[in-house]
């Protein structure tokens, strides 16, 4: 995995090429000026003045290689501000290929086609520099200051097109606004250039990084083309009217900065270095389209999303073109990774939580006659994995600040119960959200009443209590997590039980796989042969295959960064709905929440009721949740005799909560879209 540091983090090349995930690399985003509200990637603060500060953070980040993308780009500002542009285009330049030296990190330096005075085509790397402005020249002497200092750079010169952010239109933007808003975009026909899309030229400096190249090399296409044909191409491939696009004479344009009319570029060395072609200037133009599609895909928003990377597909990939796609390396590999982040002695990868909490149920005994609790606030599954056993399932109700099981509820139905002499026999807490329950009572209270606890930890890998990840089973049995797509970390459909007793580990072990048992300490008799195993109990086919296994291990190299995510959408919400008609999720001292789900109460309000507002989250196209109907309200359980009596908080709870969207993707534009429906309900009418 290498580390790619992006200097000039906010800058249009950056952003757009960091919108490519590729596997083995972690980009991480250098700012200045700018902050960068929503990145999906890391961001440090460098001061670029300062080569002693910029070598310790790369030092402290451990960079591989920084790709500086800062520049004062626009030709008009550098002709007013030509200190400004000494400054961006040489000093800084030069000071972080110092640090690069110093620190033995590869400097890779974005220079331009504006090198040369146009009236050559297909310059080449060797062609002598005669720039005819300000900056030109600044980037001229930018590439010279860079190899003096630091001669193993590589400085690539180019003319790039792509999806640029909100902020920062790039020239196939601006085309693309001209229209679909149908106004004139009247184009250069006499001037040349060789642009290449930033997913080629990002993918063209990946493969030069990986072959150690240095020096300069022009990264472009092979068609030299007038801006003019530029935008026809764009309009004819995103099908708009040719119309749109107007010629015109760089020589009609009064007052403007002297500038080359010819700016194309050889890709001959690029070519023959990494022995490949560059796609046409066309095929790049689809590529970019059906980029821009995917992108305008989300016309809805999902309470939850899963994350999966290039890294993450390239993982499975590989698994599938080895030799085990069953019970191979990577499920050992998985389960060990989620036992250390715990901080757990065992884990059983499953197919899905539902098995997990089946077979945890199985080891520890439940069985015909035996009483299983759980919170009513829940998936059905917390409480069916009791029902699989044959044993009786009854709910304690919930905590009107955490929405988990009560302690204090919990207490009181053991008092009763003890006095009727049937007392569960396990007890499975909830960690709704993600925000665990206050264990260290149910613990207590498991040990004066005699119960076992499986904690159901579905929602919450990355979370911790009391300073511990959860799922260390300090306080419990056996801990679930589930790896459902909408979960933290997902592999499809997945769950692991966790566990720090040797016995249990054991039985786990044995009934995710059919009761079988391979150790001879466990069997019967003395083995027959190699081949020996024996069947102990009636186990099931609970277990995950190791293509599953490996999204998972390449998933959990991304928790913490996931868990970071979920945590500042919580916090902006937080913020944002503090004084609103919604009460915000409140949170225990003692959890950090791994924020599967976000929560919000709608409080008596005379504009809108609950449903009222559901149904207006749902008619925007968020696509809000109500996590959950209580369990004893499901008609299978009310066949059982369940009724909502004794569960007051779980019904308040149920009248008014809705899950809003929070996942790593999610922007905070749609996050304000999410909250600016809550802050004017009363438009309910108005929307249909
Ligand atoms: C609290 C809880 N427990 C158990 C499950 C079951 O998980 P799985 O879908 O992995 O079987 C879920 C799934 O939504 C859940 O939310």
């Amino acid at each position: 995995m290498k580390t790619i540091v992006f200097t000039g983090g906010s800058s249009l090349l950056a952003q757009s090429w960091t919108k490519y995930d590729l596997p083995d690399y972690n980009y991480i985003l250098a700012l200045n000026q700018r902050k960068l509200e929503d990145s999906k990637h890391k961001t440090i603060f460098l001061d670029y003045k300062n080569v002693a500060h910029i070598a310790e953070q790369l030092r402290l980040i451990k960079a591989d290689v920084v790709v500086n993308c800062i520049g004062l780009t626009s030709v008009e500002d550098c002709e007013d501000k030509p200190a400004l542009a000494i400054e961006t285009n040489v000093e800084i330049a030069s000071n972080i290929a110092s640090a690069c030296h110093q620190t033995g990190v590869k400097m890779v330096h974005i220079s331009t086609d504006h090198l040369f005075d146009g009236t050559k085509a297909f310059s080449n790397e060797e062609t002598q520099l005669s720039p005819l402005n300000v900056y030109g020249k600044t980037k001229g002497e930018g590439e010279k200051a860079i190899l003096s200092n630091n001669p193993d750079s590589l400085i690539i010169r180019t003319n790039f097109f792509g999806w640029g952010p909100a902020y920062k239109a790039s020239f196939s933007d601006k085309i693309l606004k001209s229209l679909e808003g149908e106004t004139t975009a009247n184009l250069f026909n006499d001037v040349f250039y060789t642009p290449i899309s930033v997913k080629t030229l990002s993918e063209n400096i990946h493969q030069l990084i990986d072959k150690a190249a240095k020096g300069v090399f022009n990264v472009c296409s092979n068609e030299r083309i007038t801006k003019y044909q530029f935008g026809l191409l764009i309009a004819a491939t995103f099908g708009y009217p040719a119309e749109i696009i107007q010629p015109t004479s760089i020589t009609e344009v009064a007052n403007l900065t002297l500038r080359p009319k010819d700016m194309s570029l050889s890709n001959h060395k690029l070519c023959a270095f990494l022995g490949t072609s560059i796609p046409s200037i066309e095929e790049q133009i689809k590529a970019l389209k059906l980029e821009g599609e995917a992108r305008k895909e989300r016309l809805v928003i999902p309470y939850g999303r899963q994350d999966v990377s290039e890294k993450d597909i390239q993982t499975v990939v590989d698994v599938l073109r080895s030799d085990y796609i069953t019970q191979g390396p990577a499920i050992y590999k998985f389960e060990r990774k989620v036992a250390d982040y715990c901080g757990t002695n065992y884990a059983y990868a499953c197919n899905s939580a539902t098995s997990a909490l089946h077979i945890a149920c199985l080891a520890l005994g439940v069985g015909k006659d035996d009483l299983v609790w759980t919170s009513p606030i829940s998936f059905v599954a917390s409480s069916n994995c009791a029902l699989y056993c044959n044993a009786e399932v009854d709910f304690v109700d919930i905590d009107s600040s955490s929405y988990n099981m009560s302690p204090a509820a919990l207490e009181q139905k053991l008092i009763q119960a003890k006095a009727k002499g049937r007392l569960p026999k396990v007890v499975i807490p909830v960690h709704l959200s993600g925000q665990s329950c206050e264990m260290d009572k149910i613990h207590a209270l498991s040990k004066q009443y005699g119960f076992k606890i499986i904690e159901d930890a579905s929602h919450a890998i990355g979370a911790t209590y009391k300073g511990k990840p959860v799922g260390n089973c300090n306080y419990s049995d056996i801990a679930v997590f589930s790896f459902h797509p909408v979960k933290i970390i997902t592999t499809c459909e997945g769950g692991m039980c966790l566990t720090n007793d040797a016995t249990l580990s054991n039985l786990i072990g044995r009934y995710r796989s059919h009761g079988i048992t391979r150790q001879a300490t466990e069997m019967s008799k003395a083995p027959d042969g190699p081949w020996y195993y024996e069947q102990l109990n009636l186990g099931l086919n609970y277990r995950m295959n190791d293509v599953q296994a490996a999204l998972g291990l390449s998933q959990m190299d991304r928790l913490d960064e996931f868990i970071e995510k979920r945590r500042t959408i919580a916090k902006r919400y937080d913020e944002l709905l503090k004084d609103s008609i919604v009460e915000t999720p409140q949170q225990h001292p003692d959890t950090n929440s791994s924020w599967h789900l976000y929560i919000i109460r709608l409080k008596k309000n005379k504009n809108i009721n609950h449903r009222q507002l559901f149904e207006q989250f749902r008619a925007a196209g968020i696509l809000v949740n109500i996590h959950y109907i209580p369990i004893y309200r499901q008609p299978y359980y009310q066949n059982l005799g369940f009724t909502n009596q004794g569960f007051e908080e779980a019904e308040k709870y149920y009248e008014e909560a809705i899950s809003i969207p929070i996942f790593p993707g999610l922007t905070s534009e749609e996050q304000n879209k999410v909250v600016s429906l809550i802050e004017q309900p009363i438009g309910f009418q108005n929307l249909f």
